[in-house]
C-alpha cells in the first residue's frame, strides 16, 4: 500500500492532443531523472475538438480523455499536456552577453522586441537559455523563444480543469521533443538493416526528427541534442486521404484505407487500378512535402553551424507510410529511422507497452521529464 501510495504520487498523467488523435501516458518518476512508461492509451480525437491549434470543444475533448484514462486505469493526480503544433511561434537565436547585464534583461530589453517585433500582450512568451557559446572574447547566448496566443493556452489548461486533475504544466511539441530526444542515447540498426556490420550507431551529434502527424508535419533538427532548428509544415498525412479522395472518388475514410494499404509501394503492371491510381497520388503529396523537408535543411546548414545532419528519425502515425523512409533515405541521401529503434538512457517504457507504440508517445513522454 505505501508503495502504491508512492507511485501515484510521482506520477503523471501526459496528454498530447494531436488533430487526429488523443494520445495519454502515465509516466512515474524515479530518482536520477529517471522515468518509467507504466501506461498508455491512444483515442480518436473528437471531430472538430481543435480549430486553429485551439481546444474549440473542450467538453467531447475532456469526455475522450477520461475514457483513456479509465479505460487504462491511470490513477496519478497530476497532469501535464502539449499542445497541438500551429499557432505556435517558435525562435532559436543568439545574443550577445551585455557585461553588468542579467541574461532575463538581455532577453526582454532586447532579444524579443528584435526576433518577435508584432508580438503584442495576447500572447505568452517563454524563453529559455540553451546553451553559452565562447567565442574569442565574448560570450554568445543561445537561446529559444515561444510565443503561444494566451486564448489558446486558456483552452488547454481548461481541459486540465476540467479533468479534475492538478495541472502542472501546458508545454509545446518542440520542447516536448528535445526533453526526450535529449535521452537518446545511440540508434541500434542492427535490427534495421540486418547486415553484420551494422551495429549500434551513437554518432547523434546532429540530427533531425520528423513528426508525420495528422494536419502537422514537424521538422526539429538537434545539435548534442540541443534542439536548433523547429519547423510547423502546415500539411500531414490527412491531407494525403484528401487527395485519394478526391483522385479515386471516395470517402475520406476508405481512403486512409488505401493510403495505409498501399503507400508508396510501387505497383506492377498486375497490380489493381487503385493500387496505380493512389501510388501517383501519395508519391506526389510525398514529394512536394520532403522538398518543404529539404528547405527546412537546406535553410538549417546555411546557418553558420558545424556538422551537417547525419540521420534523421521519423515518428507520428503518418511516419508508418509503407516506403516513406525509403523514398525520404533516397532524396534526402541520409539514413532514415523509425524513432522505436532508439536507445534511450534513463526512460523504462512498460513490457506491455509495444515499442512501435514509440511512434505516438514521444510528445507525451517529452513532457514528462
Ligand atoms: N500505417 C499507416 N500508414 C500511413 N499513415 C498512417 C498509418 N497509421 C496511421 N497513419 C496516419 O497517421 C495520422 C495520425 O497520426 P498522429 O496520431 O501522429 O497525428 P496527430 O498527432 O493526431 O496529428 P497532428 O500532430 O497533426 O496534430 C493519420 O492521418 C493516419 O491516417
Ligand atoms: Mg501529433
Amino acid at each position: 500500500m505505501l508503495l502504491d501510495f508512492f507511485s501515484r504520487k510521482n506520477a503523471t498523467i501526459c496528454i498530447d492532443i494531436g488533430f487526429r488523435n488523443i494520445k495519454v501516458t502515465e509516466v512515474r518518476k524515479k530518482s536520477g531523472n529517471h522515468v518509467i512508461v507504466q501506461k498508455f492509451g491512444i483515442a480518436k480525437t473528437p471531430r472538430g475538438c481543435i480549430s486553429n491549434g485551439s481546444i474549440f470543444d473542450a467538453p467531447s475533448a475532456i469526455n475522450a480523455i477520461s475514457g483513456i484514462i479509465r479505460q487504462n486505469k491511470m490513477r496519478a493526480k497530476s497532469s501535464k499536456i502539449i499542445m497541438s503544433g500551429t499557432n505556435i511561434i517558435t525562435r532559436v537565436c543568439t545574443a550577445d552577453k551585455i557585461p553588468g547585464e542579467d541574461f532575463h534583461t538581455t532577453v526582454k530589453k532586447h532579444v524579443i522586441p528584435y526576433y518577435l517585433p508584432t508580438i503584442k500582450n495576447d500572447y505568452q512568451i517563454d524563453y529559455k537559455l540553451l546553451e553559452t557559446i565562447h567565442q574569442e572574447e565574448k560570450e554568445i547566448y543561445k537561446i529559444f523563444i515561444t510565443a503561444v496566443p494566451k486564448i489558446v493556452l486558456q483552452s488547454y489548461v481548461r481541459v486540465l480543469q476540467g479533468l479534475n486533475l492538478i495541472p502542472v504544466s501546458v508545454d509545446i511539441p518542440a520542447n516536448s521533443a528535445a526533453k526526450f530526444f535529449h535521452k537518446a542515447a545511440s540508434v541500434d540498426i542492427t535490427r534495421y538493416w540486418p547486415k553484420e556490420e551494422r551495429v549500434s550507431d551513437k554518432d547523434l551529434s546532429t540530427f533531425a526528427v520528423i513528426d508525420f502527424g495528422s494536419e502537422t508535419t514537424i521538422v526539429n533538427i538537434f545539435q548534442n541534442k540541443v534542439l536548433e532548428f523547429n519547423r510547423v509544415i502546415l500539411c500531414g498525412s490527412s491531407n494525403i486521404d484528401e487527395q485519394i479522395a478526391k483522385t479515386c472518388k471516395l470517402k475520406d475514410e476508405d481512403a486512409e484505407i488505401q493510403k495505409i494499404n498501399y503507400g508508396m509501394l510501387p505497383p506492377s503492371t498486375n497490380s489493381p487500378v487503385e493500387h496505380h491510381q493512389v501510388n501517383k497520388t501519395v508519391h506526389s503529396f510525398i514529394c512536394k512535402l520532403t522538398k518543404q523537408i529539404q528547405d527546412c535543411f537546406h535553410f538549417f546548414n546555411q546557418r553558420d553551424y558545424s556538422g551537417s545532419i547525419s540521420k534523421v528519425f521519423v515518428m507520428g502515425g503518418g511516419s508508418q507510410l509503407l516506403g516513406l523512409d525509403k523514398h525520404l533515405e533516397s532524396t534526402l541521401g541520409i539514413p532514415v529511422y523509425p524513432v522505436s529503434l532508439l536507445d534511450l538512457d534513463g526512460i523504462k517504457i512498460d513490457r506491455k507497452i509495444e515499442k512501435k507504440h514509440l511512434n505516438y508517445l514521444v510528445n507525451s513522454i517529452g513532457i514528462s521529464l
